[in-house]
C-alpha cells in the first residue's frame, strides 16, 4: 500500500531513543523528510546522523517542548528545515522519578513536570504546527495517550493519567476544530513498550507483565512506529479525532499490576 508520505515533512519530539526513534524511523522508510527534536541534543544529532546513514533526508531541532518559547522555536525550526510542515508526532515524555507515589504523597513538582511534558507540549506544537499544515494543504498530528487512560491507570499514576487524559480531549476538540483543513488529529494509547525504560525493569516484574498481556509480551517500539505512519498516510484522511489502543488487549488495571 502506497501511504503517500513521500517528501513529506515531519516533526517528531522526543525521538533521540525509544518510541519516538522508531516512529521517525517508519516514517522515513516511507520516504517522508525527518526533523528529530528532543530536549537531548546530542541524542537528536545521533539520530539525525543514523537516519542520514541510511539514506534519508534528515535535520535536527533540539529544545524543550514543554517550554513556551522552546516549543515555538522547535516548530519554526522544523519548518524551516525542509521549507514546510505536514506531520507532528507529540511523542516527548518523561516518567521515571517522577512517578510512583500516590495522590496525597505526589509532589507539586512531580505533577507540574508531567503535565508540562505531555500535555503543554503537545498544546504547544500542535498550535505552532497548525498554521504551517494549513498552508500546504495538508497535516497530519499524532499525540501520545496511554493505556493509563484507557484502564484508569494504575495506583502511583495519578499525574500521568491525569496527563494523558488530558491529551485525549485536547485531541478530540482538536480534530474537530481543524478536520475541514485537512488536517486530521487522532491520539494513540500504547500499552508496555519495549524501550530502554522497559529494559531496567526487573525479570520478575517483566514476567508479571507480559503473563497478564494476553499476546504474552511487550509490544515492540517498531510496531507503534508503523502505526504512527499510517495515521499519517494519505490513506488515512477519515480518521480524525480518534483514539487507538494498541496494548495487545490489555486496557485494565488492578491493584497489585507492576
Ligand atoms: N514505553 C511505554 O511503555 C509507553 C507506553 C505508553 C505510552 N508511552 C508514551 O510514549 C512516549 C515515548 O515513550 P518512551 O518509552 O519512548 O520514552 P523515553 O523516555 O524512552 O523517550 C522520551 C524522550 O523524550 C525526551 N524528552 C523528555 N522531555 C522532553 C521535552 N520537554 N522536550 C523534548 N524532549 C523531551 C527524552 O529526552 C527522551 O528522549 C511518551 O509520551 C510515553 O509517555 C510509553
Amino acid at each position: 500500500m502506497d501511504l503517500g508520505l513521500e517528501g513529506k515533512v515531519a516533526l517528531v519530539t522526543g525521538a533521540a531513543r525509544g518510541i519516538g526513534r522508531a516512529e521517525a524511523l517508519a516514517l522515513a522508510a516511507e520516504g517522508a523528510r525527518i526533523v528529530i527534536n528532543d530536549i537531548d541534543p546530542e541524542g537528536a544529532a545521533r539520530c539525525v546522523e543514523d537516519l542520514r546513514q541510511a539514506g534519508h533526508d534528515a535535520a535536527a531541532a533540539p529544545g524543550d517542548v514543554s517550554d513556551t518559547a522552546g516549543a515555538e522555536a522547535v516548530v519554526r525550526a522544523a519548518g524551516a528545515a525542509f521549507g514546510r510542515l505536514d506531520i507532528l508526532v507529540n511523542n516527548a515524555g518523561a516518567g521515571g522519578r517522577h512517578l510512583g507515589r500516590k495522590a496525597e504523597d505526589l509532589d507539586v513538582e512531580d505533577f507540574d513536570i508531567i503535565v508540562r511534558t505531555h500535555l503543554r507540549s503537545t498544546f504547544l506544537c500542535s498550535k505552532h504546527a497548525v498554521p504551517l499544515m494549513r498552508a500546504g494543504g495538508f497535516g497530519r498530528i499524532v499525540n501520545t495517550s496511554s493505556m493509563n487512560v484507557t484502564g484508569g491507570g494504575r495506583p502511583g499514576v495519578t499525574n500521568y493519567s491525569a496527563a494523558k487524559a488530558g491529551v485525549l480531549g485536547y485531541t478530540r476538540t482538536m480534530a474537530k476544530e481543524v478536520g475541514g483543513d485537512g488536517i486530521t488529529v487522532n491520539a494513540i494509547a500504547p500499552g508496555y513498550v519495549a524501550t530502554e525504560f522497559i529494559a531496567t525493569f526487573s525479570p520478575e516484574k517483566r514476567a508479571v507483565i507480559t503473563g497478564q498481556n494476553p499476546m504474552g509480551r511487550f509490544c515492540q517500539p517498531e510496531e507503534v512506529g508503523a502505526l504512527v505512519a499510517f495515521l499519517c498516510s494519505t490513506q488515512a484522511a477519515f480518521i480524525n479525532g480518534a483514539l487507538i489502543c494498541m496494548d495487545g488487549g490489555k486496557r485494565d488495571f488492578h491493584w497489585g499490576d507492576t
